[in-house]
C-alpha cells in the first residue's frame, strides 16, 4: 500500500459508499453523516484542498471593499485591491494571528490590525509595522515576510470567485468543466455581470452538511416537502385567472404550472458537480422573459431557450448551489460541526430588470428562499427530522439513490448537444435520484490520501 502515513488508521471505502452500477447497487453509510473524525477528514481534504466558493465579485465593487468568509476551519478576507484585482488572504494578522477585518463586509484603503497596529494595503502587503525603527528587531526578522498570507489559488468565473488552500489542483475551468455552461444559464439573464442584492439570509439546522448538497438537487422530494408553497401558488394563480388584472399582488412565475409534467433532467459533470433541470410552464412569467429576444441574438435560440424557459439548481461541489427558477439564488453551504450546518442566501438580479420585474424577482425570492418563506422552513425541519433519523445507526446504509437508475444515459444529451456542453452522465427526469451519485463519487475521490486500497 503506497500511501501516506497518517496518524489514523486507512478507512475501509467498502464501508463508506457502495457504488457498483455492474449490479445496480449504490449505498451510502449513515456513518457519512454521523461521524466527527469523517467531518475532520472532509476539512482537510475537501474543503482546506480543493476549490471551493468564497463570494460574488459584486460583494467586493468597489478598491478598498472587504468580504469576510471561510475556508473549511480557516477564516478568509476578499478585497478589491486598489488595482481593481480581486484578493484573498487568510484573515489572520501575520504578527500574532488576531484577525484584521472583523466585520462581514466593509471599505477600507488599508487593513490595521486591531491588536498591536500592523497595517496592510488591499493587495495584503505589510506596509507598516508599529514602532518598526525603535524595535531592535533581530536581522532574521527583517528578512521574513511580514505580509498576508495569500490564499494559494485564487479565480473568478463569471463573476462567482472560488479559491483552493491546495496550491496543486487542476485550473478552475478544469474543476468546473460542463459545469461552466450551466453557469453561463445563469449569468446570460443579463448583458453585464449579475448584481447582488442588498443584504443576504443565514440561517443554520441540525445536520451534517451533505444534507444540503443532497437537498439541494433533490427533485424527487419536491411536491411532498413544498406541497404548501405549490398549493399558495396554485391557488394564486386560478385566483388571476378568474379576476385577471384585478387580481392585485405581484404574479408569480410558478402557478398552475403541473412541475412533474414537463420536461425535464439533469446532468453530471464529474468532480461532484451536478445539474438538475425542468421546463418552465410559464416562462413568460419569469423576471428575464422580455429580454428573451436580445438573449437569443446574443447567444442563440437553443441557448436562449435554456437561459429563459428553464429553471435549474446546479450544484459546484462541494460548498456552492446556485438556484434559478423563481428567483436567483447563491445558496453557500457552511459545514460549521458534524452536526450543525450554516447556510448563506444571497440575491442575483439583473441590472437591467424593470421595476416590475424586479419586485417579481424579490417577492418571489422572499416566497421560496428566504428562511421566512414558504419552502426553506419546510427543508430545514426536514434536514433536522433526517439529523434525528440517522441517529438510527442499526441501519447501516441508505436507500435513497436509486431512482433512475435504469435510464442513466453515459455523457449528454440532444439539449445539451444544442448547445455544446459536456457531461459525464445525464438522464431524463429530475426527480432521478441517480443524480446525487457525483457528489459521494467525489467525496471518495477527495479522501482518497486516507482510504485503504
Ligand atoms: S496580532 Fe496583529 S499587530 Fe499584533
Ligand atoms: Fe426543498
Amino acid at each position: 500500500m503506497n500511501k501516506p502515513v497518517e496518524a489514523h488508521p486507512f478507512l475501509d471505502p467498502r464501508e463508506l459508499v457502495v457504488d457498483q452500477p455492474q449490479d445496480g447497487t449504490f449505498l451510502v453509510s449513515r456513518r457519512l453523516f454521523n461521524e466527527a473524525e469523517l467531518f475532520e477528514l472532509e476539512m482537510k481534504y475537501i474543503f482546506e484542498n480543493t476549490w471551493i466558493f468564497l463570494c460574488h465579485e459584486g460583494q467586493v465593487p468597489n478598491p478598498g471593499d472587504f468580504f469576510t468568509t471561510e475556508m473549511g476551519r480557516q477564516p478568509v478576507v476578499i478585497t478589491r485591491g486598489k488595482d481593481g484585482q480581486v484578493h484573498g488572504f487568510v484573515n489572520a494578522c501575520a504578527h500574532r494571528g488576531a484577525t484584521l477585518c472583523r466585520t462581514r463586509k466593509g471599505n477600507q484603503q488599508f487593513l490595521t490590525c486591531p491588536y498591536h497596529g500592523w497595517v496592510y494595503d488591499t493587495a495584503g502587503k505589510n506596509v507598516d509595522i508599529k514602532d518598526h525603527a525603535s524595535g531592535a528587531y533581530p536581522p532574521a526578522f527583517e528578512q521574513q515576510s511580514h505580509d498576508l498570507k495569500a490564499i494559494p489559488k485564487l479565480a473568478v468565473y463569471r463573476g462567482l470567485v472560488f479559491g483552493s488552500l491546495n496550491p496543486d489542483v487542476p485550473t478552475l475551468a478544469e474543476h468546473l468543466g460542463g459545469a461552466a455552461k450551466a453557469i453561463d444559464f445563469v449569468m446570460d439573464q443579463s448583458e453585464s455581470p449579475l448584481e447582488v442584492l442588498r443584504g443576504w439570509s443565514t440561517y443554520t439546522h441540525r445536520g451534517n452538511w451533505k444534507l444540503q448538497p443532497e437537498n439541494g438537487i433533490d427533485g424527487y422530494h419536491f411536491t411532498a416537502v413544498h406541497a404548501n408553497y405549490v398549493g399558495v401558488m396554485k391557488r394564486d394563480a386560478e385566483r388571476r385567472a378568474q379576476k385577471a388584472a384585478a387580481a392585485g399582488g405581484v404574479q408569480r412565475s410558478f402557478g398552475g404550472d403541473s412541475l412533474l409534467q414537463m420536461k425535464s433532467g439533469w446532468y453530471d459533470y464529474g468532480r461532484g458537480h451536478t445539474l438538475m433541470w425542468g421546463s418552465f410552464g410559464q416562462p413568460q412569467n419569469r423576471p428575464v422573459w422580455d429580454r428573451r429576444e436580445q438573449i437569443a441574438q446574443r447567444h442563440g435560440a437553443a441557448h436562449a431557450e435554456w437561459v429563459v424557459g428553464r429553471l435549474r439548481n446546479l450544484l459546484i461541489f462541494p460548498n456552492l448551489l446556485l438556484m434559478d427558477h423563481a428567483a436567483t439564488q447563491i445558496r453557500v453551504i457552511k459545514p460549521v460541526s458534524v452536526d450543525f450546518t450554516k447556510v448563506e442566501s444571497f440575491a442575483l438580479a439583473a441590472r437591467e430588470d424593470s421595476p416590475d420585474a424586479r419586485t417579481r424577482r424579490i417577492r418571489q425570492f422572499e416566497d421560496f428562499y428566504n428562511a421566512t418563506g414558504l419552502a426553506t422552513p419546510d427543508d430545514l425541519t426536514t434536514f433536522e427530522a433526517c439529523h434525528d433519523g440517522l441517529q438510527g445507526r442499526l441501519v447501516p446504509w441508505q436507500l435513497g439513490y436509486d431512482r433512475g437508475f435504469a435510464q442513466v444515459r453515459a455523457g449528454g444529451d440532444e439539449e445539451s448537444a444544442a448547445v455544446g456542453m459536456d457531461a459525464h452522465m445525464s438522464g431524463p427526469d429530475f426527480q432521478d435520484e441517480v443524480l446525487l451519485h457525483g457528489q459521494y463519487r467525489e467525496w471518495l475521490r477527495l479522501l482518497a490520501p486516507v482510504l485503504a486500497d
